[in-house]
């Protein structure tokens, strides 16, 4: 069984505010710092670090894309499928992260929507049945890529981040395994309570596994009629940025290793909980070694 992760690649330019700026405001950055990041990219690297074998598949610009080349070499994840295109700006975002550690983020796609169907009749050639093929919703041609992984019988499994309009054009009755946040979750069902939102999803989803994470209140897991639930960690919060990236791929190899949904979560949480205590993105994604000492010393 492998794992593909067809998903985007950012430069993050991110910059500490005092606030999020509201509109017609000018602000002040008290500092200023360029980091890898991308949802894809964040979660090829959770997925590499935690030790599971990933294929990276994606698009970057040839003049600026040396800083997510370099992090993804130095770090065990397969790029036979990434293409470096000439002429053109890599993904990127433009990050505010306020004193609280939350973050408001614009993203510019480049590369990201040069995504081709050659690129991925050509990547998808080689993989197979029970492949697993892990999506984000920052790049283009997402429902055909659904729609041929599909027709091999791959699994797929979908974070759809940024939630936008594009999401509700996806077959999205081919998703084995949702990851959602709570407003995420709210666009694909309705729901007054956590419990609500989980049952509805998993009625409109029969088949699928349904993950949610709900910030401080933690996370949760359903399956037909079972549940679980996990607490967060309580930890210094420095910046909030792909906190849900390590979750998703933390939580995907720990259940492709067959641990049971429970463990899943505690182990997602807390390798979440160490990205939030550090600055930037594909940085601040802990190794397995690094969450195994963190569980060893908290009690949860
Ligand atoms: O989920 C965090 C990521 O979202 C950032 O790294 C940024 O690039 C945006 O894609």
């Amino acid at each position: 069984m492998k794992i593909l992760n067809f998903g985007s690649l950012n430069i993050d330019y991110t910059y500490s505010v005092d606030h999020i700026l509201v509109g017609g405001e000018t602000l002040s950055a008290s500092d200023r710092n360029v980091y890898a990041g991308g949802k894809g990219l964040n979660q090829s690297l959770a997925l590499a670090r935690s030790g599971a074998e990933v294929w990276h598949a994606g698009a970057i610009g040839e003049n600026d894309g040396h800083i997510l080349l370099e992090i993804l070499e130095t770090n065990p994840i397969n790029l036979e499928y990434l293409r470096i295109l000439p002429g053109v700006p890599s993904g990127h975002t433009f990050i505010q992260v306020d004193k609280d550690g939350q973050n408001c983020i614009l993203v510019y796609g480049g590369s990201n929507h040069l995504i081709t169907y050659e690129q991925i009749d050509e990547t998808l050639s080689n993989f197979d049945q029970g492949d697993y093929l892990l999506l984000q919703n920052e790049i283009n041609e997402i429902p055909y890529l659904m729609q041929e992984a599909h027709s091999k019988g791959m699994k797929i499994v979908l974070n759809p981040s940024p939630f936008d309009e594009k999401i509700e054009k996806m077959p999205l009755q081919y998703v084995d395994f949702f990851l959602v946040n709570e407003i995420e979750a709210a666009q694909l069902a309705e729901g007054e309570s956590d419990e609500e939102l989980l049952d509805q999803l998993v009625k409109k989803f029969p088949d699928s596994h349904v993950i949610m994470t709900v910030g401080s209140g933690g996370s949760y897991y359903a399956h037909k009629t079972i549940r679980e639930y996990h607490d967060i960690f309580d930890i210094q919060v420095v910046d909030t940025t792909a906190a849900g990236d390590t979750f998703t791929g933390y939580f995907l190899s720990s259940y492709l290793e067959g641990k049971n949904p429970k463990d899943c979560l505690r182990i997602a949480s807390a390798a979440s909980a160490l990205a939030v205590s550090k600055a930037g993105a594909g940085p601040s994604i802990p190794t397995l070694q690094e969450v195994g000492k963190f569980l060893s010393k908290v009690n949860l």
